[in-house]
């Protein structure tokens, strides 16, 4: 605002002369003057023009100069109000003044009282509309600032809120300050049960806290007043202990420790995992030994036959030499024997390794495994048995089969288990084929077993790889043959099938890839 021509003034006085002549001089210098003979209707002025600065006389019939001043100033603050007193009415210039009139000028008004006491009232305006601008910005950034600050507070707590690890923070004394939703989950405390009224160490287990606490303070686990991936436990509201990994730090402020916070990870379904892992191997372990145990009773009879060869032959050969110097004809006769000895001894040897191999409890182990020699290891131990129940054994082995990576003794538990099945399924005796085939166009190795035997119920196929399945009678099954194989060959990257009909019999075939072959 830099013309005077900028500046509105109403001038309010009930002397018809004063109006004129202040009028004359104010437009002189320039102003843009409105004028008014009352209170009331200066007032009605200026509220349609808005002035900037409003000259009244004080003393008017009517509403008086200091009731205008009170008016204006209620619904405009901004306005400048100059009063015009008679000389010795100090007492209402300052009752003017305290209503917050900007200046007071005294009839007879001089030109350089009016002009001094408008520039005093131009420069207030001005500078109170300055400092109102100036202000509104402030506030303005002000808003904008405290709504940035909102809103990245806004972003944290979220942050904190919605993460996946239980996350509690303690300020000085330990009195928890943070507690997200992950932490209600993990032991069951809400946040008002918890916020400034529970400290850290009633959520610990109580045998953990000491070795927490050492280990925070240690630089073991991820350095002084750091911990890092320590497992720990939490006791939950009802007093159970939950598993936990927790990574903590201790916070600083000027230097001094100012508090703690602790990120806590559930490690509650990888223990069930773990259990569950525990258990499987614990249930393949179990249904091998049921396996030993009825291989065993066949194996005994089936060393049995070749022991009695050879104890016969070495008494035949005992009582040869006794009788004297080998004579030629003995001689041959006595070779004939030891060679029969030695290959007796051998079947004997083999089947007893087979047994050893098959019983042994090693962890898996991978490696080249020759399908054929597993399937001949396979008949071997199984031999008498199917002899005992009347059982032929035909098999279709293709030569020159490719290497599949596996673990020797767990496909053969697999063999040896079908193989069970098998003869179970034929008391009466029958046929038991087992082939061996590679498919180029799979690049797979297959080893079917399948046997003449009574057949799988349609109700009951989809559920014969299902744990503790069984249609046998109690003693002569559990149901742990079937989920074992399924295990073993989902191990080995292969596929399980079984197809059957009702009184036809039944074929279980594996397929195992060959793609790792080495
Ligand atoms: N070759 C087969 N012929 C007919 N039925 C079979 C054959 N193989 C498996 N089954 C059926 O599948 C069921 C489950 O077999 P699985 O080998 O898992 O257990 P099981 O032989 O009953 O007991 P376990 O093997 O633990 O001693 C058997 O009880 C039987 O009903
Ligand atoms: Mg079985």
């Amino acid at each position: 605002m830099t013309g005077l021509a900028d500046w509105k003034i109403v001038l309010i006085d009930d002397e018809e002369d004063i109006r004129d002549v202040l009028t004359m001089a104010l437009e002189d210098a320039g102003y843009e003057v409105h004028s008014a003979p009352d209170g009331q209707t200066g007032i009605r002025l200026c509220q349609t023009l808005s002035p900037q600065i409003v000259i009244t006389d004080i003393r008017m019939p009517g509403i008086d100069g200091l009731q205008v001043l009170e008016t204006l100033k209620q619904t405009d603050s901004d306005v400048e109000v100059i009063v015009v007193t008679a000389f010795g009415e100090m007492n209402l210039a300052i009752r003017a003044l305290q209503l917050d009139a900007s200046d007071f000028i005294t009839k007879p008004i001089s030109d350089e009282a009016l002009h001094l006491a408008l520039q005093r009232a131009r420069q207030r305006y001005t500078s109170k509309k300055q400092l109102k601008d100036y202000t509104d910005l402030l506030e303005k950034e002000k808003a904008a600032t405290s709504q940035q600050l909102l809103k990245s507070i806004g972003f944290q707590r979220n942050l904190i809120e919605n993460s996946m690890d239980g996350i509690l923070g303690c300020a000085e004394g330990d009195a928890v300050v943070i507690y997200n939703h992950s932490m209600e989950q993990l032991v069951g405390y809400s946040k008002a049960e918890v916020i400034h009224r529970m400290t850290l160490e009633q959520f610990i287990a109580p045998d953990e806290a000491a070795r927490l606490k050492e280990a925070l303070v240690s630089d073991r686990y991820g350095g002084k007043n750091r911990l890092f991936l320590f497992e720990t436990y939490l006791q939950d509201k009802s007093g159970r202990k939950v598993p936990v990994q927790v990574s903590a730090a201790v916070l600083f402020a000027n230097g001094q420790p100012s508090g703690r916070v602790c990120f806590f990870r559930d490690l509650r379904e990888i223990r069930k995992l773990e259990r569950e892992v525990a258990d499987q191997a614990r249930i393949l372990h179990q249904d091998k030994m049921m396996s030993l145990g009825r291989l065993a009773a066949s194996v005994v009879h089936e060393i049995n036959n070749p022991l009695s060869g050879i104890l016969n032959y070495l008494r035949l050969m005992i009582r040869i030499v006794n009788r004297g110097p080998l004579g030629e004809k003995h001689r041959a006769k006595f070779k004939k024997y030891l060679e029969l000895v030695e290959n007796e001894t051998h079947r004997c040897s083999r089947i007893i390794s087979s047994l050893l191999t098959f019983s042994r409890m090693s962890p898996p182990e991978f490696g080249p495994v020759q399908i054929n020699e597993l399937i001949d290891r396979c008949i071997i131990l199984s031999r008498h048995k199917l002899e005992l129940s009347s059982i032929e054994l035909v098999t279709f082995i293709e030569t020159d089969l490719p290497t599949v990576m596996g673990d020797f003794n767990q496909l053969q538990q697999c063999v040896i288990n079908l193989i069970f099945n098998a003869v179970d399924a034929m008391p009466d005796g029958g046929t038991l084929t087992i082939d061996s085939h590679y498919h180029p166009d799979t690049k797979k190795v297959s080893i079917a077993v399948k046997d003449s035997g009574l057949g799988i119920a349609p109700d009951d196929l989809a559920h014969v790889f299902e744990p503790f399945f069984t249609t046998k009678k109690e003693g002569f099954g559990v149901g742990l043959g079937l989920p074992t194989v399924y295990g073993i060959v989902e191990h080995h990257n292969g596929v399980v099938d079984v197809s059957s009909r009702q009184g036809e019999g039944t074929v279980f075939t594996i397929q195992l890839p060959v793609t790792n072959v080495c």
